[in-house]
């Protein structure tokens, strides 16, 4: 811990960096809260997905007291179509921390309490906004390591994370541990990608272990696949006299506090009159209105789950009562309830 010589394979990096840097919109500041904002965007959102809705979010809630006074229904719409809405849920409750312990926490331990934040993030935060010495361990940290090192520990075992862990920290840049860390990242980014990494011209070619064995595409090793299972849903579009009928959705998972139309879920492909036939469309008397197919198995891949959903669109020329949950909105005011990315395919085939 209390070596600060700078390994050489940091030099390498570092000087790359310089070069090849991703001019990014949260790089170029130290504001924690901007820090940690980019950084749980980009938890599982891909750099170009995650730039504008970085851009987006700051100018809609500038500082951590603007996301603070924030509804949960105002950080859900500007999270809208990025996924994992647990992020946003955690980002709006730890901001409403934040301003009730006074500031944004200055170290590690103060930053890792808050919600949605690991040790990854934390790392992140306290190096890119402190320069405190935390090195982060992501995906593209694992695989950079894996090669130079030529470590092929599995790295989704307790041994592996360890020894990952391990070996980041002894690589870390001490004197310059925010620059190091995004100079890591990029370089795993573009190029020493997972497939096709660049090898040729590689300026860390001469010390990595994995292309003098020739075993680049090997490492990363991983013990088990992902498991994915298929989960089998209908959506129906329920419109009466120009009112859409949209649920929140209760709390409990990724989809919370985000509207929908009806939904039913299936442990199978479910076929049209099965349905039709199903209680809670039967309730609805769909025969008195009309009912149509908008569209089959549109996939929507998640990390553990693929769901394949059907969408249904049902017309109807008067509704007693709204159903218990739902509420009833006029369709042009629709885009004021934030959905999951599977409604806004919906949405978008019911214009086609
Ligand atoms: N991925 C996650 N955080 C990043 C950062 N700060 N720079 C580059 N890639 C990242």
């Amino acid at each position: 811990m209390t070596d600060t010589v700078t390994h050489p394979f940091a030099l390498a990096l570092e000087a790359w960096y310089a070069d090849h840097r991703r001019d990014l919109p949260w790089r170029g500041t130290r504001d924690p809260y901007r820090v940690w904002v980019s950084e749980i965007i980009l938890q599982q959102t891909r750099v170009a997905q995650g730039y504008d809705y970085y851009r987006r979010f700051m100018e809609r809630f500038p500082t951590v007291r603007d996301l603070a006074a924030a509804t949960e229904d105002d950080v859900l719409r500007a999270w809208q179509g990025l996924g994992y809405y647990s992020r946003a849920r955690n980002l709006h409750a730890a901001a409403r921390a934040v301003v009730a312990q006074g500031g944004f926490p200055r170290d590690y331990a103060g930053v890792r309490t808050l919600r949605g934040v690991g040790d990854y993030t934390a790392a992140a935060i306290c190096s890119i906004a402190y320069d405190q010495p935390y090195a982060v361990v992501d995906g593209n940290v694992y695989r950079v390591l894996a090669r130079y090192l030529g470590l092929d520990t599995p790295i989704d075992t307790t041994a592996g994370r360890r020894r990952f862990a391990e070996a980041a920290d002894a690589l870390l840049d001490r004197r310059r541990p925010g620059l190091y860390n995004q100079a890591v990242m990029d370089f795993g980014a573009l190029q020493c990608t997972p497939r096709s990494p660049h090898c040729d011209g590689c300026p860390l070619a001469a010390g990595c272990q994995a292309l003098q064995a020739g075993r680049v595409d090997e490492l990363p090793v991983k013990a088990r696949r992902t498991q994915v299972a298929e989960r089998f849903l209908a959506y129906i579009y329920i419109n009466v006299q120009g009112n859409v009928l949209l649920h929140r959705r209760g709390a409990g998972d990724i989809w919370a506090g985000l509207y929908e139309p009806l939904l039913l879920e299936f442990d199978h492909r479910p076929t049209e009159p099965e349905v039709l036939a199903s209680p809670a469309v039967a309730v609805l008397g769909a025969e008195r209105g009309t009912w149509r197919c908008v569209a089959r198995d549109v996939r929507h891949v998640l990390t553990h789950r693929v769901l394949r959903a059907d969408f249904y669109a049902l017309t109807l020329p008067r509704l007693d009562r709204v159903p218990e949950g739902f509420v009833s909105v006029p369709e042009p005011r629709r885009a004021d309830y934030a959905v999951p990315r599977l409604v806004s395919l919906l949405y978008e085939r019911l214009s086609r």
